[in-house]
């Protein structure tokens, strides 16, 4: 199935795969075939954090490769990062946090975002400001399943995507609760498969985190 540019959701972003990798890339060289690695095992939706200075460039370089992937920026802390991300040709953000601006700033350039929380004031202050598809981080720090249990009750409608501290094994638990659509993490990109540039390697774990079973997507 293609996704459509032009009607990119952060409800989307989240369903099109059971794992959003989470990706730090040190050299533009490995941008381009670790995309492509990623994609050979099913993975499209591709998130490079803003933590190095290559960032950007990787973006770039994997926005203009590989049209079949859809690249997206992590670590969205600001208005400026946005537009830098959206600039480099990232189709969609990731943030830890959430503030007004980082909301403002990807609504005006129409870029899906998944804004970060770990307590109800911050689900409740995205929802003022229309997200509804949220990032949970630190998901094991912040409490895990058990927190989203909990906020199945009161935030019903909000469908989360649980990120940090989440492996193979136990995202299995995270994407069988109901309000669950997706969970992100950072093993499929290792870092030591990226120096060695195994991308066999990365297929394979994609190609893993693919098949995983999901309860609220079919
Ligand atoms: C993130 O950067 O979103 C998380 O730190 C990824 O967490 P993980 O390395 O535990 O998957």
């Amino acid at each position: 199935m293609a996704v459509d540019e032009r009607q990119l959701t952060a409800v989307q972003v989240m369903r099109d795969a059971p794992v959003i990798p989470v990706i730090v890339l040190h050299a533009v060289a490995h941008a381009v075939p670790m995309a492509r690695a990623l994609l050979a095992g099913g993975i499209r939706m591709l998130e490079v954090t803003l933590r190095t200075p290559q960032a950007l460039a990787c973006i770039e370089a994997i926005a203009r490769e590989i049209p079949d992937a859809v690249v997206g920026a992590g670590t969205v802390r600001s208005a400026a990062d946005a537009r830098s991300a959206a600039a480099a040709g990232a189709r969609f953000a990731v943030s830890p946090g959430y503030t007004p601006a980082v909301g403002q700033a990807c609504r005006d350039l129409a870029l899906p975002l998944l804004p970060g929380v770990a307590t109800g004031s911050e689900i409740m202050a995205c929802q003022e400001d229309g997200f509804e598809a949220l990032k949970f981080f630190p998901a094991l720090q912040a409490g895990g399943a058990a927190m989203l249990k909990a906020w199945a009750g009161p935030f019903g409608e909000i469908r989360f995507c649980p990120t940090g501290g989440i492996t193979p094994s136990n995202a299995v638990e995270f994407l069988a609760m109901s309000n669950v659509a997706c969970v992100g993490g950072s093993w499929l990109v290792p870092v030591d498969a990226l120096a060695r540039g195994d991308w066999a390697r990365i297929t394979q774990l994609a190609r893993e985190a693919a098949s995983l079973q999901r309860a609220t997507v079919a």
